[in-house]
């Protein structure tokens, strides 16, 4: 078993993949070790290669937003990605790089060990829940799976391109709440 801290360092010398060589910084994670949910993304944006920091640029401003309307801040939380580094010019990441990158996602899980998982957007949801995962019918649904619950809703950046599915995102976020609030009691 590794700890985060030295799961961070390998991922930060990584070159498992192609976008290795293209990356500013491998952007591993960030948030609380001990959290009771986890948000996981797609892979980092322009800021976030530039910064090492999941989630800064406008899509995580968003994102914020939606974790304050339900009583959540970064530090109560973990946030990170299906891949680490950013693939050029924003393009999906390959299945491939998905399948090599996502081993260190499994042991983030397996050392953060949360009730909640929260897929942002369709490629968390299909690497993490099915592979043919259809988020526009499949959102806001939630998956037992062993000792978690998971749940996908629309990436951030897919909110800032069409704003008329905020108020699905935002049912979700509301479900997501009731969740933390049920799995405290347990
Ligand atoms: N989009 C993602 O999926 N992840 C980030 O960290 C930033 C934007």
């Amino acid at each position: 078993m590794y700890t985060l801290k030295q799961l961070e360092d390998i991922v930060k010398d990584c070159g498992r993949c192609p976008l290795a060589e293209t990356r500013t910084h491998a952007v591993f994670g960030e948030g609380n070790e001990r959290s009771r949910i986890m948000f996981i993304g797609e892979g980092p944006g322009f800021h976030e290669d530039q910064t090492g920091k999941p989630f800064v640029g406008r899509a995580g401003e968003l994102f914020d937003k939606m974790i304050h309307a339900i009583g959540l801040t970064r530090q109560e939380i973990y946030i990170t990605n299906i891949v680490k580094c950013r693939p050029p010019g924003n393009r999906n990441p390959q299945e491939s790089e998905c399948k090599t990158c996502i081993e260190f996602l499994r042991w983030q899980v397996k050392i953060i060990d949360p009730d909640i998982i929260v897929c942002l957007g369709s490629i968390a949801a299909k690497n993490i829940i099915d592979k043919n995962f259809k988020i526009t019918a499949c959102r806001g649904i939630w998956y037992p799976r062993g000792t978690f619950h998971i749940i996908a809703s629309y990436h951030p950046a897919a909110l800032l391109r069409d704003s008329a599915k905020k108020k699905d995102a935002w049912e979700d976020f509301k479900s997501i709440k009731k969740k933390y609030e049920e799995t405290l009691c347990y």
